[in-house]
């Protein structure tokens, strides 16, 4: 139940039917955000998102590799975001902000000011069976809601050890008006995640770019891939 509330907290008419004691703390949990995000991305025009960041070791390093790139990670689970706080904290790079955010909220108190222009999402919990794939974070809605935060041309980069899970995320990123496969996959091996440690590294990697399409050259694409 938690997860389902961390998934659909933006939307009204679920909201309206929670118990209101747990909508009074995830107002309050937004309201922070909101906040947050105001008065530390006033200067901020473009971004690096890493969303579901986990620990933080993907990000911390990827800032340390990027120090031209500001780079933020969120996560709704708070032990993990502690424990990245506490990386960002020892590591000697100024461009990373660790964040407890859930991603449906940060793309809608994003200021519109700033654009997205890279996104990673390295194992995002599968979700394997068929009653649960409505959890899954890469939905129609969330791929629509990234791109509307996105700067034209952003990147986004997918991984995950689960090929039917790709296959899902593939099949939504085609079925996309906003999103194109890459053919080259991008993913710097700069730092070993906690969960591509537990599933032994195996990996399947998807890059899309956004180019908002009308619907008709969307259909005249054989491939809908481009580079
Ligand atoms: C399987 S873990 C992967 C963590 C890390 N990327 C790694 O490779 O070790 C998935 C992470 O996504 C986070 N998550 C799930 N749904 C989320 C959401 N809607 N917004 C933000 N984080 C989310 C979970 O709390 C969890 O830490």
């Amino acid at each position: 139940m938690a997860t389902r509330l961390f998934l659909h907290s933006t939307d009204p008419e679920l909201t309206a039917r929670m118990d209101p004691k747990v909508r009074r703390l995830i107002e309050q949990r937004q309201r922070t955000l909101k906040k947050a995000l105001q008065s530390r991305l006033k200067r901020a025009r473009t971004i690096t998102l890493e969303i579901g960041c986990g620990h933080g070791h993907f990000l911390t390093a990827y800032a340390e590799r990027f120090p031209e790139e500001f780079c933020i990670g969120i996560d709704v689970n708070r032990r993990r975001i502690d424990r990245a706080v506490i990386k960002a904290e020892r590591s000697r790079a100024k461009n990373l902000w660790f964040l407890y955010a859930e991603a449906m909220e940060f793309l809608k108190f994003l200021p519109r000011t700033v654009k997205l222009g890279k996104i990673w999402i390295l194992y995002p919990d599968p979700w394997p069976k068929k009653r649960h794939f409505k959890n899954r974070i890469i939905q129609a809605e969330f791929l629509g809601a990234l791109a509307d935060a996105c700067r034209r041309s952003a990147k986004l980069h997918i991984k995950s050890d689960q090929a039917e899970f790709m296959e899902w995320t593939r099949d939504l990123l085609l079925a996309s008006d906003e999103w194109r496969l890459s053919r080259r996959q991008a993913f710097p091996e700069l730092a070993t995640t906690v969960f591509q440690t537990l599933t032994r590294g195996k990996a399947f990697a998807v890059t899309a770019r956004l180019e908002p399409m009308e619907k008709a050259d969307n259909q005249k694409l054989p491939t809908h891939c481009d580079d």
